[in-house]
């Protein structure tokens, strides 16, 4: 069993959750992630990690209450229990020292984001960071991302807070002003991942995205999780869930991810586990 240490609301339906997890907060790297269950009869459920205290023994997930099980987990109270967390898995990001490297969370994707700014600022860049929301309320991790940022910018699709746009403009100004950008990791919904892909591409500017694909097992066992990338199809469990964006069938993964909505529907109004 893993006790919650702490589950403290980040904004609305978003919760930051601690986890005691002595053996995974040993080994986690930065882009890597967790497959639990809330309970013993559930559905088993890929979460990134978004950060981990090895000499605690903690590892923190940021979790949005979208579909049944995630809404049950961020329901759950502090010192009770996960009964089954299997982790580290998928391929850690590949960190290096690019130069300049922009890293972009859109939503809640800024808790995958987090973690690899931390890395990359370790790794000796000039790091930017464009951490985007809808509107003000939904703002998270400002000041974390801050503080790893030699340059960290907000932006809100109603300007109700930072800069008055999408991530996918701020990082266009970016670029037209004449700032030379080595590196950009981008991770959020699949449209912001597509159309980021698009702005980096005519610069060859190399772009990195972390996919969230349907996962059943996360050890490459069961082929739920396969996305196409350079023509190639690649399991995100193991093979990713980084990628180069580049690369990436994005239509095909929004297809993958549509398959089971009805099933979820269903399944969270007859409150099913
Ligand atoms: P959201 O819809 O509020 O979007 C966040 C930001 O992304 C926006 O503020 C905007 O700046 C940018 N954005 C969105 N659509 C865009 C577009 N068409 N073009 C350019 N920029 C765009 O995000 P949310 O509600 O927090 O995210 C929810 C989605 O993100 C879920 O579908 C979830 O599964 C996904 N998600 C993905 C990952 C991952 O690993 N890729 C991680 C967490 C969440
Ligand atoms: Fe089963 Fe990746 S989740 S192969």
């Amino acid at each position: 069993m893993y006790r919650i240490v702490s589950s403290k609301p980040l904004a609305e339906n978003i919760k930051k959750i601690e986890i005691e997890a002595p053996r995974i907060a040993k080994k986690q790297q930065a882009g890597q992630f967790v497959m639990l269950r809330v309970n013993p009869t559930g559905e088993r459920i890929p979460l990134t990690i978004a950060g981990s205290d090895a000499e605690a023994g903690t590892i923190s997930l940021i979790v949005q209450g979208m579909g049944k099980s995630t809404k049950e987990l961020n329901s759950l109270a502090e010192g009770s229990s996960i009964p089954d967390i299997v982790g580290p898995l998928g391929t850690p990001s590949h960190i290096e020292n690019f130069g300049t490297a922009v890293s972009i969370g859109g939503g809640v994707g800024t808790a995958i984001a987090y973690p690899t700014a931390v890395a990359l600022k370790k790794a000796g860049n000039h790091v930017i960071t464009i951490n985007g929301a809808r509107t003000k309320e939904l703002v998270i991790l400002e000041k974390e991302m801050k503080s790893v940022s030699d340059e960290a910018y907000i932006t809100t699709d109603d300007g109700s807070y930072g800069y008055h746009g999408f991530v996918t403009q701020k990082l266009q100004e970016l670029i037209d002003s004449g700032k030379k950008i080595d590196f950009v990791l981008a991770i959020g919904p699949i449209p912001m991942m597509k159309a980021i892909a698009e702005v980096t591409r005519p610069y060859g500017i190399h772009t990195v995205v972390s996919l969230n694909p349907i996962m059943v097992d996360g050890t490459g066992m069961c082929g739920g999780c396969r996305v196409t990338v350079n023509n190639e199809t690649k399991f995100a469990c193991v093979d990713g869930p980084e990628f180069d964006a580049h690369q990436v069938d994005f239509s095909n993964l929004a297809d993958r991810n549509r398959i089971y909505q009805s099933e979820e529907k269903t399944s969270s109004e007859a409150g099913d586990h």
